[in-house]
């Protein structure tokens, strides 16, 4: 750990109360001039840390911030968000950074996350709106698994993001396969996996993931307001974005670490617990063909199983679901 996050491990131990220059000097053993500049760093950042003459500083609060020395604090997993964590104020998309990084060999694990996107994908080539008060959340992962088990991630995901919202917030969160997270209908959370591989070996997976967490309805973009919430309209008030983070990583990289050996079927009956979609009429369009049918099922390897009036069978492993 560096001298900034000791630093501030220090303080926030002592949350409220005051703590010496002198004392912060000697534990660290760096000089009083090193500390009086780590604690100006810690406030252009966003902590607020007041300072008196003979008494020292003193942390006020620990505010949301998206740093690498908060999401670490507390952090309960063992791959993912313990090697590399990338916190930008601003990118374009965080999938897009997390690819770039992969590319250049960062280790499974690699957390990228933005306070804001200013071109945030979504699938099928769409935009996802990337205000700041949202939660824009990429992966590296390098699943030792054959390409095409790899769709499953996004299921996988759905599960731990679901599981996040109803634990933390107590909101009915459900999953629309493959990757939408709603609320009461509504839009809520989204996931983009994106895959580099040969024909029989992935080489990188990146799992990208947006919440609207502390965002106002004014905030969402007037053309998806009426198809989508967030955390803060649906429950009434703000939650920690860190918090949300640390939970989310939590639960998905104990299924990630199931799933790479016992496949989607370690998640399967959590996710049909959480999905609405089965025994639904949809409308599926796939590249170059539609099906419609009934949702019967989902596979042991996330394929969605559909049932049409003569019982004749459709398998569905991409694509965009409609409910008719
Ligand atoms: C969708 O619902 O179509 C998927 C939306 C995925 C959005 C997330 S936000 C973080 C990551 N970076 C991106 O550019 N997209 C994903």
């Amino acid at each position: 750990m560096n001298h900034r996050d000791r630093l501030l491990g220090f303080l926030k131990a002592r949350q409220g109360s005051w703590v010496s220059g002198a004392w912060l000097s000697g534990e660290l053993g760096v000089s009083r001039t090193a500390v009086s500049k780590h604690i100006r760093r810690l406030r252009e950042t966003g902590y607020p840390i007041a300072t008196a003459t003979r008494k020292g500083y003193r942390l006020e609060g620990v505010p949301d911030l998206l740093e690498p020395a908060e999401i670490r604090d507390g952090l309960d997993t063992t791959i993912l968000g313990r090697g590399e964590i990338h916190c930008l104020r601003v990118t374009d998309s965080t999938n897009r950074q997390a690819k770039i990084l992969a590319q250049r060999g960062a280790p499974e694990g690699t957390l990228v996350l933005a306070d804001r996107q200013t071109q945030g994908r979504g699938r099928m080539g769409r935009s996802w709106d990337s205000p700041p008060g949202g939660i824009f959340l990429s992966l590296v992962l390098r699943p030792i698994l054959p390409p095409f088990e790899a769709p499953a991630i996004t299921l996988l995901a759905g599960v731990a993001a679901s599981e996040t919202l109803v634990h933390l917030t107590g909101l009915d969160a459900r999953i629309k396969w493959p990757n939408d997270i709603l609320i009461k209908g509504r839009k809520i959370g989204g996931i983009l996996t994106e895959i580099s591989s040969e024909m029989d070996a992935i080489d990188h997976v990146v799992m990208g993931i947006g919440f609207n967490v502390n965002l106002t309805a004014e905030d969402l973009a007037p053309e998806v307001r009426p198809f989508a919430t967030s955390v803060y309209i649906g429950a009434g008030r703000e939650f920690s974005r860190v918090t949300l983070i640390q939970e989310f990583l939590k639960r998905f990289d104990r299924d990630y670490a199931r799933f790479q050996t016992e496949g989607f079927s370690a998640v399967r009956q959590r996710w049909k617990a959480l999905t609405d979609i089965i025994g639904r009429r949809v409308r599926v369009e796939m590249i170059g063909r539609v099906c419609e049918g009934v949702v019967a099922d989902v596979d042991q390897e996330g394929v969605l199983i559909l049932e049409d009036e003569v019982g004749a069978q459709c398998r569905v492993i991409s694509g965009d679901v409609v409910y008719v």
